[in-house]
């Protein structure tokens, strides 16, 4: 028996590269989670399908996803690590509990319906609206005591508690109901352009990739906006901006909020910029040297994501098998 408790977290690969708010906001924290319990990370190639992507894309982000993961710290030997498409039981689970989700129940789901919104009504697709589904599967399906996530997340982890408790009041106690993970020491990033919005890539300009060129990172820093006044303070209330980039410092180079502030008294906002842009290109340079060197040993990342796949599945099959009986369908040969 593993006696520490279990973390299922996963990324989706819907962009080139992960930007400074998936890194402080998230993936950061992955390798740390993976001291104290049972990690189970992945990237979430089959949600990335509810958006039209060319297969070639998919692909390549795919393979960047994962290696960017390697070189933010996940140690593979330690936890799995896994293509969420490789592991079947995932999109198996998902049409069980699609069968126990009610319609107006998933239609109530904040996401999707900014989402279907965005899309128009005939544009939108039936994935899109099964999203929190697939979702709840990923996380049931290995029994994750704990899902660390964002604001964001949240209606779809309480989806994936809902499901679990309504499983288990109908047939027996099977399967686990899942905790949010509070991330202690995460820093929320905000747009560099819009200081109170979210960092995200669908706003270019105020958002910073890791693997973006590191010009076009220097630049990016350069050109936040900050505010009218000239003081360096922590307030993000008041002062977003320039809060913001002290968070970016702070997150990165895990010197304490305090100890940076008292070292800009005096100076102007260009110098706290030029401490924002060392900090993350001075963590991108090797960050993106990792990321190209496990591109370049495509084998080596297939290997890694294989096994990734085979640990995950020994959990993953483990439930469904529990999951199968329990709703009556006749057990496999072999299983
Ligand atoms: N929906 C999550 C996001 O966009 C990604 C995700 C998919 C996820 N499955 C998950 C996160 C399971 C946590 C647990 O960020």
């Amino acid at each position: 028996m593993n006696a520490r408790p279990r973390v299922l977290s996963l990324i989706q690969p819907t962009a080139d590269s992960f930007h400074l708010g998936n890194l402080l906001g998230a993936v950061q924290y992955w390798p740390v989670l993976q001291e104290s319990h049972e990690c189970f990370y992945g990237v979430a190639d089959l949600h990335a399908l509810t958006v039209a992507t060319e297969p070639e894309v998919v692909r390549q982000r795919t393979l960047v996803s994962y290696a960017q993961l390697m070189a933010a710290g996940v140690d593979p030997q330690r936890g799995a690590v896994f293509v969420q498409s490789h592991v079947p039981e995932h999109a198996e689970l998902m049409w069980v509990l699609a069968c126990m989700t009610g319609f107006g129940e998933a239609g109530r789901m904040t996401q999707f319906k900014d989402k279907s919104a965005k899309a128009g009504a005939d544009s939108t697709n039936v994935g899109l609206f099964t999203y929190p589904v697939l979702m709840a599967a990923d996380i049931l399906i290995y029994g994750a005591n704990a899902v660390p996530v964002g604001e964001d997340q949240r209606q779809h982890l309480e989806l994936s508690r809902d499901l679990a408790q309504r499983f288990n009041k109908r047939y027996g106690r099977t399967l686990v109901v899942p905790e949010p993970h509070i991330m202690k020491n995460t820093a929320k990033i905000n747009d560099l352009q819009e200081p109170n919005a979210k960092m995200s890539k669908s706003s270019p300009a105020g958002c910073v990739n890791l693997l973006d060129p590191l010009k076009t990172i220097e630049k990016r820093i350069k050109s936040a906006v900050t505010d009218s006044d000239t003081e360096i303070r922590f307030d993000p209330q008041r002062k977003p901006g320039v809060s913001n980039l002290i968070s970016i410092i702070h997150g990165l180079t895990g010197q304490p909020i305090e100890e940076i502030v008292a070292g800009l008294q005096g100076q102007m906002y260009g110098e706290l910029k030029k401490q924002a842009a060392a900090a993350v290109i001075a963590y991108a340079e090797p960050f993106q040297a990792t990321v190209q060197s496990l591109l370049e040993d495509r084998a080596q990342l297939e290997q890694l994501m294989k096994d990734g796949a085979e640990k995950a599945r020994q959990a993953a099959a483990a439930t469904l098998d529990a999951v199968y009986d329990a709703i009556g369908f006749v057990r496999r040969a072999g299983r």
